[in-house]
Order: C-alpha cells, then sequence, then structure tokens
C-alpha cells in the first residue's frame, strides 16, 4: 500500500500535478474565479495587487488596513504565517511552514 500511495505521488509530480494539489489546502475556501468568494475571497488574479480590496468580499479590519501588495514574497511570509503578517485577520489558516510546499502553491496561484 505504501509502495502504491509513493507511486502515486511520483506520477502526480512527473505530470505537473503537485502544484494544484498543494492549492487543495487553501481550495476549500478561495476560488481562482474572477468574483466567486467562498469563505475566502477568489484569488483570481491575485498577483501584485492590493490586499484586501475585491468587490463583493467582507474583510477584516485588519486585512482593509494592512496596505499590503501581494507580490510572491508577501504571499510567501503570509501563508507561512497569517497572523504574523495581518495581525487580527480574519483568515483561519495556521501556516505552511515547508519553503517548496508554498512556492508550489504561489507558482499555481500566480500562472492563472
Ligand atoms: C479556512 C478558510 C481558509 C483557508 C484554508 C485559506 N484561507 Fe486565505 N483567506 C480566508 C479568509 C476568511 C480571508 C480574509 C481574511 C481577512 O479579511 O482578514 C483570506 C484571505 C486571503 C488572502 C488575501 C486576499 C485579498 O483579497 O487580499 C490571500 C492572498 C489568501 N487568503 C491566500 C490563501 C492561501 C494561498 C491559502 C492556502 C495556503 C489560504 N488562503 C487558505 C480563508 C482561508
Amino acid at each position: 500500500m505504501k509502495y502504491l500511495v509513493a507511486t502515486f505521488c511520483l506520477l502526480f509530480s512527473m505530470v505537473g500535478f503537485a502544484s494544484e494539489k498543494q492549492f487543495i489546502q487553501c481550495a476549500s475556501c478561495h476560488s481562482l474565479e474572477k468574483g466567486v468568494h467562498g469563505l475566502g475571497p477568489s484569488l483570481y488574479k491575485i498577483k501584485d495587487k492590493q490586499a484586501g480590496k475585491q468587490t463583493g468580499f467582507r474583510y477584516s479590519s485588519a486585512m482593509k488596513r494592512s496596505s499590503i501588495r501581494w507580490t510572491r514574497s508577501n504571499l510567501d511570509k503570509y501563508i507561512e504565517s497569517p497572523q504574523s503578517v495581518v495581525p487580527g485577520g480574519r483568515m483561519p489558516y495556521s501556516g505552511e511552514s515547508d519553503e517548496k510546499v508554498r512556492k508550489q502553491i504561489i507558482d499555481y496561484i500566480f500562472s492563472q
């Protein structure tokens, strides 16, 4: 069984699904479709955008006031530790400590 799982993982990463697979952690709350908000705001073309500015989503006041721009490095810090980048923010996600996984997630989001 262990080998079967390992083989599947290898196959997935070989055909380039690795990033998409990692985004599953975010996809329960975020869509990548324009204007489609879930528990979190849509991440459609979020690259280099100002934080907390999408219409139709109610952000925390912490996020609205944050004046962050979603560059690669800011998004990386946010996914690593949402509460240290936006203290008082409302994203219920504890953070991803693996730098490689964060990179895959960001690559996937920025490829849209
Ligand atoms: C359990 C739900 C949930 C999960 C899981 C989650 N988020 Fe969020 N996210 C939110 C909420 C809610 C907000 C709004 C936070 C606020 O207003 O303070 C948010 C805000 C954001 C923003 C700011 C968007 C903007 O318009 O400024 C980004 C970027 C983001 N999340 C990325 C991610 C990524 C990447 C992941 C996966 C690693 C993730 N989130 C996982 C709920 C979630």
